[in-house]
């Protein structure tokens, strides 16, 4: 009887949670779907021949670097959408881990939302020159992003 209840809570509980998450990374895809899918594609294989880079298998290799963390928050595309800097934070979250899972170090800590406010006020120079010394970084440290 006792058993049963607590099974009963726990599965309960554990729908809950299921159901939480489920709801939350339906809430970054459809803010992906939005804000960038329109350049990105719904794959986020974007169009490499006209300046929009393919995403998949690659992103989640700039979290080695402090400066390609940093990047892919300060990249127009990221810094200037109507996104509140919170629901900047968890797309990224969801971004790195949904087209560049296997590339994303294991000691990655998540973006938070004081992170994107400071990386927003910070904006960059030249993006295209941010760009190319974080791949060529990557490059040296042996991975390959192109
Ligand atoms: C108007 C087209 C457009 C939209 C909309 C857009 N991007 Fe981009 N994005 C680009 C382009 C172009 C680049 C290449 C860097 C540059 O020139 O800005 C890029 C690069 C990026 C990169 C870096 C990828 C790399 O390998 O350099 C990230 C991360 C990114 N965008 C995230 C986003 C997110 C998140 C959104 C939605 C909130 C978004 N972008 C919306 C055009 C867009």
């Amino acid at each position: 009887m006792a058993m049963g209840f607590l099974r009963c809570l726990l599965a309960f509980g554990m729908t809950t949670l299921l159901a939480s998450a489920t709801i939350a990374s339906e809430r970054e895809r459809i803010n992906y779907l939005l804000h960038c899918s329109g350049c990105h594609q719904a794959d986020g294989s974007g169009s490499p021949e006209s300046g929009i880079p393919d995403m998949r298998g690659r992103i989640g290799h700039y979290l080695r670097l402090p400066e390609g963390r940093a990047y892919l928050v300060q990249v127009p595309g990221t810094s200037q959408s109507s996104l509140n800097d919170r629901d900047t934070a968890t797309l990224l979250n969801w971004m790195v881990s949904t087209l560049s899972g296997k590339e994303v170090p294991a000691d990655f800590a998540p973006y938070t939302r004081d992170e994107v406010t400071r990386l927003r006020g910070n904006p960059l120079a030249d993006v295209s020159a941010a760009r190319t010394q974080v791949i060529t970084r990557l490059q040296q440290m042996g991975y390959r992003n192109e």
